[in-house]
């Protein structure tokens, strides 16, 4: 069965027409079929960022570039795409990010070392991220060093932006960074040439098994996937956010960083880059869709807690008709869902939130990025004259699923916003999971995590009214 498929992009500064299987991940096709080696093999799971390319791709009217793990990235999503691995950007002399790893002591074995440089010129290229320390930190947020230890990595990072940031403050970033020498000057052309390659043929005969970001899929199954016919799911959605009938309906293909980085997003959830802060890292949040997360289960899900807790429903579709159901209604048992395997998810879509309305998450991990949850919670409330009008309270970690406590919900309805009056629903809430030990904690740390983090949507809420010592007292 031949599955290859003819793809155009550019690969660094040169135009690839190549017949290519559409599950065979970027890092395979750079190291096998084109003897880029600079690119290396660490974990193959989204944990190392040693195999960190650049990816180029139109988005309205204008190019912008991202960091992604070429070891999740399928071949068949780069038709009309710059892919940028270290190869791409290396100059005839080192560029000011090189020679700063190399004057810093950024550097011992190597490995990693052009995943940094990758991350760190990807940095440069996104303007949302901040020419300072904190910029460097966000960029590198992917990639692990065994042997240099951070302090000498992040300094080269940030002396790199000392020097440059006079220089592209302010100005188009591309022609700054090819001015800087930072970017070899092809990058100036690269959006007309890409402009030149005809659109790919929509195929919108969509069969099971779908891949949207590939960043479970491509962990679980890496090795089968390459020889298996699937359909890839994400195309870079146009519009995927929108206000109508008083709802907000989001492209299911939406990753998470550009969901955080949303103007509508952060009228509503105005803490929404700080959450994303805290789940996975930049380049595998550029990949992670906030379908994907919903479809695939995990009872600690992070954005699935988010959504849930936004009352949000979703789109199915399948061969013959679409309905919209309750994301609380989807999850039938451990990775089970109400849906055949031929529905796709469409898309998502909450109530704008009412005059009043907090919403809050919270997540605890063994490490703070690149981590998933031990526990996490969301909570949507609403004020009125002092008294809960409405609440939605979400778990994950503590039940095959993520959960919405129905009962805790509706029993906090009507009460004042008061430590007394909220902590016998607190209490009683226990009622409604039963969390398993395993590797993350035993079911009684899950528990306390639960109450505590239960009780931190609150805290927040309400930390201008109450007494710290309330809490402090409810919370033992
Ligand atoms: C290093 C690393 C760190 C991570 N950290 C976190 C974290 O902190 N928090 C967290 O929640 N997750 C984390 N994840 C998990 C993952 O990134 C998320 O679950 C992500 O949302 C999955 O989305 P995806 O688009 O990549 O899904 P894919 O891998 O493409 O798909 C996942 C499943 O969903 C199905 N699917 C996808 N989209 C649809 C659709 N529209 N309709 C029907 N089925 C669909 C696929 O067929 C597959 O079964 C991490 C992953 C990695 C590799
Ligand atoms: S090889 Fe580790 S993230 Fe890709
Ligand atoms: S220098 Fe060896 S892994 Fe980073």
């Amino acid at each position: 069965m031949n599955l290859n498929k003819r793809i155009t992009f550019i690969l660094n500064n040169e135009k690839i027409s190549a017949e290519v299987a559409p599950n065979l991940v970027a890092l395979d096709y750079l190291r096998q079929n084109r003897s880029l080696t600079g690119s290396k093999e660490g974990c193959k799971e989204g944990d190392c960022g040693a195999c960190s390319v650049i990816l180029g791709e139109h988005v309205g009217d204008g190019l912008r570039y991202k960091a992604v793990t070429s070891c999740l990235l399928p071949m068949g999503e780069l038709h009309g795409k710059h892919l940028v691995s270290i190869e791409g950007i290396n100059l005839d002399d080192l560029s000011p990010i090189q020679s700063a790893m190399v004057d810093c002591g950024g550097t011992q074995c190597g490995y990693c070392t052009p995943g940094f440089i990758v991350a760190m010129t990807a940095g440069l290229m996104d303007e949302s991220i901040p020419l300072d320390d904190s910029g460097v930190d966000y960029a590198i947020s992917g990639n692990l060093c065994r042997c240099t230890g951070y302090r000498s990595i992040k300094t080269a990072g940030r002396t790199a932006i000392k020097e440059l940031k006079s220089f592209i403050v302010d100005r188009p970033r591309i022609d700054a960074l090819c001015e800087s020498g930072v970017l070899p000057i092809y990058f100036r052309d690269i959006p007309s040439r890409l402009s030149a390659i005809p659109a790919a043929q929509i195929d919108s005969n969509f069969k099971a098994p779908f891949i949207a970001g590939g960043t479970d899929l491509f962990v679980q199954k890496g090795e089968e996937l390459p020889k298996q016919r699937a359909s890839l799911l994400n195309m870079t959605p146009v519009n995927p956010i929108r206000n109508e009938n008083s709802y907000v309906f989001i492209d299911a293909r939406e990753p998470f960083e550009s969901f955080g980085r949303n103007p509508i997003i952060k009228k509503y959830i105005p803490s929404i880059s700080d959450y994303n802060d805290a789940i996975a890292s930049w380049p595998i949040r550029e990949r992670a869709t906030l379908g994907g997360n919903i479809c695939n289960a995990s009872p600690i899900a992070d954005m699935t807690t988010l959504l849930l807790a936004m009352n949000s429903e979703i789109l199915i579709s399948g061969p013959n008709s679409e309905h919209w159901l309750p994301l609380s209604k989807f999850y039938l048992g451990y990775k089970m869902l109400a849906k055949t395997p031929e529905e796709r998810v469409l898309s998502i879509r909450f109530p704008e939130p009412e005059k009043g309305t907090f919403i809050n998450w919270e997540k605890v991990s063994k490490r703070r990025v690149l981590d998933i949850a031990t526990v996490n919670s969301a909570a949507r409330l609403r004020e009125e004259n002092g008294l809960i009008a409405s609440a939605t309270l979400t778990l994950g970690g503590v039940a095959a699923t993520p959960l919405v406590l129905s009962d805790a919900s509706k029993k906090l309805i009507g009460l004042p916003l008061t430590v007394e009056a909220i902590k016998p629903v607190i209490d009683s809430a226990q009622s409604e999971f039963d969390p398993i030990s395993d590797v993350r904690g035993d079911e009684t740390y899950k528990r306390l995590l639960a109450r505590q983090l239960l009780w931190v949507h609150f805290q927040m809420m309400m930390h201008e009214k109450i007494d710290e010592g309330a809490f402090d007292e409810a919370l033992r």
